[in-house]
């Protein structure tokens, strides 16, 4: 049994703030069919191709069925509508207005099916003086102020900086995901579906306390970290490579004291007791004093990582065409309803005969006369 076993959603999404969000979903159980139109999601392009298949989708597409559909071709909304009916969850990241010009917006969805959750994740919102903008990873770390806290926090005379992996779509795409779950809820009470509306620009702002810290305290939290005399903790170098540590006052901070052999720390007693030792050294002597510490592992260490492979957090996919690869695991451990992220992406179209004959009871016939009309 998985926890979300019996839930179907349609799933529209592209690039990556969507996938993801659904892809967790199939993780957990539920059955998503990716629609795409012909041409695909512009994912599966995304350089450089291995055997002519993209890292980024192979990543951001697991555990989905994919389906081709033409949403402008009448018949192909038509059988769109039907599938709509049969769904729990509708999931698009399409610029704001783009389902409403397919006549596909919510006041459709929700007349076939008033149970449906209708949920989409734009650069903007579906409000607001900005919502026809449109929008990728970088624009939202552009406008939350993301970009111009990376460079307070590492350059301050710099120009803005970009975080390196898409976080302005992982955050919007995990905020779906709390909504959706809270809107299947409320229909459990219900019995009523709602409309679900996710901007990457709102997702940014809703989880960054140094708005919080600027707004009481004129100041962002790096700069508080490093005035409030925390900043000993932080990156040091060792002998061979770096580690994190962090010191809030209190029993920490004296723990730490204690295996120095000092009253009062200074950073250059700190940087010389760190610098003599190997970065394993300094490791396991701060995890066994109580002291949160790290070491700054690379990508392979990652992968190789001990602790990593305990959590599953990396696992075999068997792709139909790369063969086995390794990627990221399922990151939340239930006790009952174990997640479970190893099926493969699926191949553009690859499951058409068995959705629409299973879930429309059309017959293989009629999917081949669909894939020559080119609806499908
Ligand atoms: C990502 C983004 C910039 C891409 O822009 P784009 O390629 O021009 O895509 P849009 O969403 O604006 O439009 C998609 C078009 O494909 C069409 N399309 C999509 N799926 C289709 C299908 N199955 N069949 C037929 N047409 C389809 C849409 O109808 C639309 O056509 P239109 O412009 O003629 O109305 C834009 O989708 C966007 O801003 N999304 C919201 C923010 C977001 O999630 N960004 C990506 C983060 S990774």
């Amino acid at each position: 049994m998985t926890a979300l076993k019996g839930v179907r959603v349609l799933d529209l999404t592209h690039a990556h703030a969507g996938p993801i969000c659904t892809m967790m979903m199939g993780a957990m159980g539920a059955e998503i069919i990716k629609i795409e139109p012909q041409w695909g999601d512009m994912t599966r392009m995304f350089p450089p191709l291995v055997k002519g298949q993209s890292p980024y989708f192979v990543f951001l597409d697991r555990c989905k069925k994919g389906v081709t559909l033409d949403l402008k071709n009448p018949k192909g909304k038509e059988l769109f509508k039907e599938l709509v009916k049969k769904s729990d969850v509708v999931m698009e990241n399409f610029s704001a207005g783009t389902m409403d010009r397919l006549d596909l917006g919510w006041d459709v969805l929700r007349e076939l099916n008033p149970r449906v959750i209708y949920a989409s994740i734009s650069g903007f919102g579906h409000t607001g003086p900005w919502k026809d903008r449109r929008s990728f990873d970088p624009i939202a770390q552009a406008t939350s102020g993301y970009m111009w806290l990376m460079k307070d926090a590492f350059n301050p005379d710099g120009p803005p900086m970009q975080a390196p992996d898409a976080i302005a779509d992982t955050i919007p795409g995990y905020t779906c995901l709390i909504g959706i779950l809270a809107a299947l809820n409320h229909r459990h009470n219900t019995g009523k579906g709602q409309r679900v509306d996710v901007a990457q620009m709102d997702s940014m702002i809703g989880v960054m306390q140094s708005f919080s810290f600027w707004k009481l305290a004129d100041t962002t939290m790096r700069q508080a970290g490093r005035t409030a005399g925390v900043a000993v903790s932080g990156l040091h170098k060792t002998s061979d490579g770096y580690v994190m540590f962090s010191l809030p006052a209190g029993r920490i901070t004296d723990w730490f004291k204690e295996l120095l052999g000092v009253e009062e720390l200074t950073k250059e007693a700190i940087e010389t007791w760190v610098s003599e030792k190997t970065t394993n050294e300094v490791v396991e002597l701060l995890a066994k004093t109580g002291v949160p510490v790290g070491p700054v592992l690379d990508l392979d260490q990652v992968m190789e990582n001990e602790h990593a492979a305990a959590r599953e957090m990396f696992v075999k996919v068997d792709h139909p065409i790369l063969g086995e690869i390794t990627e990221p695991g399922f990151p939340i451990k239930f006790s009952d309803t174990k997640g479970d992220i190893t099926a493969p992406a699926p191949l553009l179209g690859e499951h058409n005969e068995e959705v629409y004959t299973r879930l429309l009871g059309l017959s293989n016939e009629d999917v081949d006369a669909l894939r020559k009309e080119g609806v499908i």
